[in-house]
């Protein structure tokens, strides 16, 4: 049967109606929690990782239902190299088995496949794989699904000024938006939600320069028991929250501006939404304190600078 959005599965689940500007462009997945499910059923921790994997598809699906268009997972971490070399080596298993599983599901379905990180330590033969599956479904475009695997935000970072230096960049033509273009991620909007299962409140090395304003959601639920409900909640709070982008709502920023006797009582200005290097429209309008009322770190910086570079950067997707 074929959902709204095009997905072809057994049987249809309306998601509880949300409001479509409260649904989130992007959403990124820390998946955790595979090795505690593993343990609660007195299983080896690789058991718990399997059905992590195998998890994956049934949430892809109930991402699309809501049509958010870009959904990212972290499957494998920088630090993840210091796991035992079993676990190391059961993991890169699974992604060239879920490549093997699911290459064809997202091509069917209009999904494209990218890569967040540094594929060039995986073995050969899997770097292959993925290429492989990025190259089958780059024109695809009903949804993205970004996988991280040997990603960590703070070496994209490193990279990227790697790569800003040995072009010879001029310190002055050094923005928010160049260095964005040279992030694994160019091309992408910066996630609107980031999730978390199992429980911790910890960020780990995750998209560290893209989530700056976004919205974090933890729930207890180990990654192999999350479903359709945990999902509904997830993008339920998410559509309460307030987002503020460092300004402030729309309607609290007519209020100080007009005072109690309408007169203006702030130099507050409009401004167009502050995130111009995805080209998103924030969730609420949000209107910008003047510099004089913000807290140190929410000055909101004029970022009309130079361009982002294409996509000619080494990103791998
Ligand atoms: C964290 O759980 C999860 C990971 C380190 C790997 C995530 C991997 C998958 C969901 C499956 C693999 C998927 C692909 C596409 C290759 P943990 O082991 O840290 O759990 P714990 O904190 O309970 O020990």
């Amino acid at each position: 049967m074929a959902t709204a959005f095009g997905l072809r599965r057994k049987k249809t689940i309306a998601p509880p109606p949300l409001p479509l500007d409260r649904i989130p462009r992007h959403v990124a997945v820390i998946m955790d929690g595979n090795g505690r499910w593993a343990r609660s059923r007195s299983l080896p921790r690789m058991a718990g990782h399997r059905a992590g994997s195998e998890n994956i598809r049934p949430i892809i699906q109930r991402f699309a239902d809501y049509d958010v268009r870009y959904l990212t997972l972290y499957a494998f971490s920088t630090e993840n190299w210091e796991r035992p070399n079993d676990e190391v080596k059961g993991l890169m298993r699974l992604l060239s088995r879920f490549l093997k599983r699911e290459t064809s599901h997202l091509h069917e379905n209009g999904i494209r496949l990218v890569h967040l990180g540094d594929l060039s330590p995986l073995k050969p033969k899997l770097q292959q794989e993925v290429r492989d599956a990025i190259e089958l479904t780059r024109n695809n475009d009903k949804m993205t699904l970004a996988i991280a695997f040997n990603y960590g935000g703070r070496a994209e970072i490193v990279e990227a000024v790697r790569k800003i230096v040995a072009a010879g960049v001029a310190p002055e033509d050094v923005t928010e938006e160049l260095v964005a273009g040279y992030m694994t991620t160019d091309g992408l909007p910066d996630p609107d939600l980031v999730i978390r299962t199992a429980g911790e409140m910890r960020i780990s090395n995750f998209l560290l320069w893209q989530s700056a304003y976004a919205e974090f959601y933890s729930l207890p639920t180990y990654w192999p028991d999350f479903g359709t409900p945990h999902i509904d909640e997830c993008l339920e709070a998410y559509a309460q929250r307030v987002r503020r982008f460092g300004g402030l709502p729309e309607h609290e920023a007519a209020a100080s501006q007009n005072g109690a006797n309408g007169h203006h009582t702030s130099a507050a200005a409009a401004v167009p939404h502050p995130r111009p290097s995805n080209g998103l429209a924030p969730a609420h309008p949000v209107r910008h304190r003047s510099d004089s009322d913000v807290s140190l770190g929410e000055v909101s910086k004029d970022r009309a600078g130079a361009s982002r570079p294409s996509a000619a950067n080494g990103r791998s997707a």
